[in-house]
C-alpha cells in the first residue's frame, strides 16, 4: 500500500473539520508552547469538554511561565479542585520554577529538556513538539492508537504492540504540519473512527484501512477485560465549632491529593504524624452517619464513613476552621465535596 497521500487527506480532513477548542492556533497566529503544555498536561486524564473551561480560567489566572512560577503552589492546587489527578498542578507548578531558573522563562524546544519536565512522558513531549514548534515526534495517545491498529489491521490488544504501533504511526507522520496532523488524528478519532458504531462512511482515510478491508474494524483494538479495582477503607471527620465553622487541613504535599484542603480523612492513605491528626484521633463520641461516600481513584476504590461532632471548641485543635457558607468557594477536591454533600443531605 502506498501511504503517500495519507497525511495529505488527514490534514484536508482537519481544515474543512477541525474542532474549535481553545488551545489551537489559527494558522496566522504566533504559537505559544506554555499554552500547549498547559493544555497537553489537564488532557492527559481528563475529557476535552471537561478541560475547556478549566483551561480558560488558568490562562486567564497565569498567562505565563512567570506568573505561574510567582503564584502559591496552594493556589494552583486550589484552582485544580474538580480536574482530579492532582499531581498534575503540583507538577505544572514546580516546572514553571524550572522553566524560569534554567531556561530564563522560555519553553524549551528539545526532547530532552521538555521530557525532563516533571509531568511529561513521551506522548506530551511529542504533542509540545509537534503542536507548538512542528517537529515530526509521533505523539500516539489512545485515539490515535485505535485508529493506527485498524488502519494496519493489528488484531492483539494494545498493551502488548505499543512498540509496533509507534513504528507504523511514524511512517505516517508528515515532515510539515505534524501539529495539525495530530490533533486532526484526535479529532478522526474522538467523531468517527469510534470504539464502537465507527462512522467509516465519514472516514477521510478509509481507502488506506486494512481493517475496514478485511471487515473487522469493530473487533480491533482487541478489548482486554478490565480487573476489579481493590477496596479501601477509612473515616472521615465532619467537625463543627459551636460558632459553625468546619474543621479543614492541608494534606501533605506527597501521596494522593497532595497538598489539597481536606477534612481530616485517615485509614486510606498514608498521613499521619501530625500533632493535629492525634488530636482528631483521640477524640471521643463521634457521631456515625449513615452510608459510606464512594470514590474511585486510579487504582483502587475508597469507601469512606463519615464521622460528626458538633460544638466543638475551636481553641482545642489548631487546624483550618472556615465558615459553613464559604465551603462552597473553596478548592476541595471532589472526594471531599462529595462528604460535604453527604453530611448536607
Ligand atoms: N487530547 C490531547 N491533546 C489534545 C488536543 N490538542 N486536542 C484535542 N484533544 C486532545
Amino acid at each position: 500500500m502506498d501511504y503517500s497521500n495519507f497525511s495529505k487527506n488527514v490534514l484536508t480532513w482537519y481544515s474543512l473539520n477541525r474542532r474549535d477548542l481553545p488551545w489551537r492556533y489559527e494558522d496566522n497566529l504566533k504559537k505559544d508552547p506554555y499554552k500547549t503544555w498547559v493544555s497537553e498536561i489537564m488532557l492527559q486524564q481528563t475529557t476535552v469538554t471537561a478541560v475547556i473551561p478549566y483551561y480558560n480560567k488558568f490562562l486567564a489566572t497565569w498567562p505565563n511561565v512567570k506568573k505561574l512560577s510567582e503564584s502559591p503552589l496552594e493556589d494552583v492546587l486550589d484552582f485544580w479542585s474538580g480536574l482530579g489527578y492532582y499531581n498534575r498542578a503540583k507538577n505544572l507548578h514546580l516546572s514553571s520554577k524550572i522553566i524560569n531558573t534554567e531556561y530564563d522563562g522560555v519553553f524549551p524546544e528539545g526532547e530532552e529538556e521538555i521530557r525532563k519536565l516533571p509531568g511529561v512522558g513521551e506522548y506530551t513531549s511529542a504533542a509540545i513538539r509537534a503542536i507548538a514548534f512542528d517537529k515530526s515526534d509521533a505523539a500516539v495517545d489512545s485515539n490515535i492508537e485505535r485508529i493506527i491498529a485498524r488502519i494496519f489491521c493489528l488484531k492483539d490488544p494494545i498493551v502488548k504492540i505499543k512498540k509496533d504501533i509507534k513504528k507504523y504511526a511514524k511512517k505516517l507522520t508528515p515532515k510539515k504540519n505534524n501539529g495539525d496532523y495530530i490533533q486532526a488524528l484526535m479529532d478522526i478519532g474522538s467523531s468517527i473512527c469510534l470504539p464502537k458504531n465507527p462512522l467509516c462512511n465519514s472516514c477521510p482515510v478509509i481507502k488506506f484501512c486494512q481493517a475496514e478491508k478485511d471487515s473487522c474494524t469493530e473487533t480491533i483494538p482487541q478489548k482486554i477485560k478490565k480487573k476489579n479495582k481493590p477496596i479501601r477503607k477509612g473515616s472521615v471527620y465532619w467537625i463543627i465549632s459551636s460558632d459553625e465553622k468546619v474543621l479543614l487541613k492541608r494534606r501533605k504535599n506527597k501521596g494522593l491529593l497532595p497538598g489539597m484542603l481536606e477534612f481530616p480523612s485517615y485509614g486510606w492513605s498514608d498521613n499521619i504524624n501530625e500533632e493535629i491528626d492525634k488530636k482528631i484521633l483521640s477524640i471521643k463520641n463521634f457521631k456515625k452517619k449513615k452510608g459510606v461516600i464512594s470514590h474511585q481513584f486510579s487504582h483502587f476504590k475508597l469507601l469512606l464513613t463519615v464521622y460528626k461532632k458538633k460544638e466543638f471548641n475551636i481553641n482545642d485543635i489548631n487546624g483550618i476552621w472556615i465558615d459553613k457558607e464559604d465551603l462552597n468557594n473553596l478548592g476541595l477536591p471532589t472526594l471531599m465535596k462529595k462528604v460535604f454533600n453527604h453530611v448536607n443531605n
